[in-house]
């Protein structure tokens, strides 16, 4: 199924595949150099996850069925391509089919038999969705909803990776209202850093064409948990609510404002390992034991002063992995480019170091607006760009993948750059 490749486009982009129901309208112009965002919402779950700790897989799948439409209504709304009609727009052929698409999805369904039938086909060339990685009973309502979308308004669907749209919402750049699209401002190959709530890696970006894509490898990546994940459970570890990586950030900022160091230091794990791999669950376990240490038999809550010190202490750990590893994959491959994508670019501690990095190593650094660096429907509208020529029709089935990866892993490192490892 072919989509028009060389042409102003217009794509719509879903994205489930965790805790936001997200979707973006985008227009490319036909140089493919420049983006409108047209509509863009995010619906965030936070508060209904925050009892758990975590995001809890069943309940993401509610939310989402509950909020995708509604989001999709707000989209449409500020792209001004919300036009209710009196009668049904679509035949009776796809609004069945729809249905059948949407039969595990009944909540979803039924709001969307009460509204996407009943407005106009939007000017719109095709639909981009996640299909993973993620959780996969997030990520098949997702799924399931684009292509019941496009069922109705007889569109392609473009299978997106999570991973591919944090490293292309990097790649956009604000000018007078408008995006700028840089993949071809980049020397490749390059190196991209991807710090999400899942995934802790570094992937080498050989290139990213607007006609055939991405081709990615990842060279390096996290054993056990991802920097994320660590930053939620050691915020968990001291009372803060899910997402704990923003509450870490405040309170470290707090600290280095008033000089407040942490009881004791926390280990910096792999740091000196020789390898650009990491492991963040001895961080955390460290940030376990210090705080029943702390708090003694009792278990009282740990004083302000502390918090706040172990917070910063996090931090800077967390912070001086990431770039002591960027720093050795650069020497490594001999990049001369960083792309910095995933929910935890947000924390501006990370990116000032990442930027001073880049800076040292005379390097370009291009970092997703902070609004873009968590999970958004705009990542996934660039995925589906990026991705056009994979365009299925709607009726192909698409399945959700959990652990889909970006890239093959690199099975070993170049020779010779094993061996400039090696001088000192
Ligand atoms: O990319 P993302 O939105 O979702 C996944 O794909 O996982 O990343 C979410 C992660 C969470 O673990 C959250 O705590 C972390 O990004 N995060 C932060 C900050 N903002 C979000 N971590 C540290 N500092 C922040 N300011
Ligand atoms: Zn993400």
């Amino acid at each position: 199924f072919i989509v028009k490749l060389m042409s102003i486009l217009r794509i719509l982009g879903i994205e489930t595949s965790c805790d936001e129901t997200a979707i973006s309208l985008i227009e490319v112009d036909e140089a493919g150099a420049h983006v409108r965002v047209l509509g863009n919402a995010v619906h965030s779950q936070i508060d209904v996850h925050a009892s758990y700790g975590g995001v809890f897989p069943t309940l993401a799948k509610r939310e989402h069925q509950r909020n995708l439409v509604p989001v999709l209504e707000k989209v449409l709304r500020q792209a001004d391509m919300l036009e209710r009609m009196n009668r049904a727009s679509a035949t009776p052929e796809k609004i069945e089919a729809a249905e059948a698409i949407l039969s595990r999805e009944p909540e979803l369904w039924e709001s969307f038999k009460a509204t996407v039938p009943v407005i106009a086909r939007p000017a719109i060339d095709f639909i981009s969705v996640t299909i993973g990685p993620g959780l996969e009973p997030a990520l098949w309502v997702g799924i399931n909803f684009a292509r019941a979308l496009a069922t109705v308004w007889d569109m392609p669907v473009v299978p997106c990776n999570h991973m591919e749209g944090h490293i292309l919402a990097a790649l956009i750049q604000e000018k007078a209202g408008t995006f700028e699209l840089l993949e071809r401002s980049i020397s490749y190959p390059a190196i991209s850093l991807l710090i999400s709530g899942g995934h802790t890696q570094i992937v080498l970006v050989e290139s990213i064409d607007a006609l055939r894509g991405g081709i990615y490898r990842i060279v390096g990546e996290t054993r056990d948990d991802a920097v994320g994940e660590c930053f939620d459970k050691i915020a968990r570890t001291l009372g803060l609510a899910y997402p704990g990586g923003p509450k870490i950030s405040r309170l470290a900022a707090l600290a280095r404002k008033a000089g407040i160091e942490s009881p004791e230091p926390l280990p910096r794990p792999m740091m000196e390992s020789g390898d650009i791999d990491f492991s963040f669950s001895g961080l955390k376990t460290a940030v376990l034991y210090l705080t029943r240490r702390l708090s003694g038999a009792s278990g009282a809550p740990l004083d302000e002063a502390a918090m706040r010190g172990i917070a910063r202490e996090t931090e800077d750990a967390i912070t001086d992995v990431l770039v002591a590893k960027m720093r050795k994959a650069v020497e490594r491959y001999a990049v001369a480019t960083l792309i910095i994508g995933g929910g935890v670019i947000a924390n501006s501690h990370i990116r000032e170091a990442l930027e001073k990095l880049a800076n040292e190593c005379s390097l370009s650094i291009f970092l997703p607006q902070i609004d873009h660096s968590t999970d958004n429907g705009l990542m996934i509208a660039l995925a589906g760009y990026f991705g056009r020529t994979k365009a299925v029709s709607a009726d192909t089935t698409l399945a959700a993948a959990g652990t889909l990866a970006l890239g093959l892993r690199a099975a070993a490192e170049p020779a010779a750059a094993q061996k400039a490892e090696k001088t000192p």
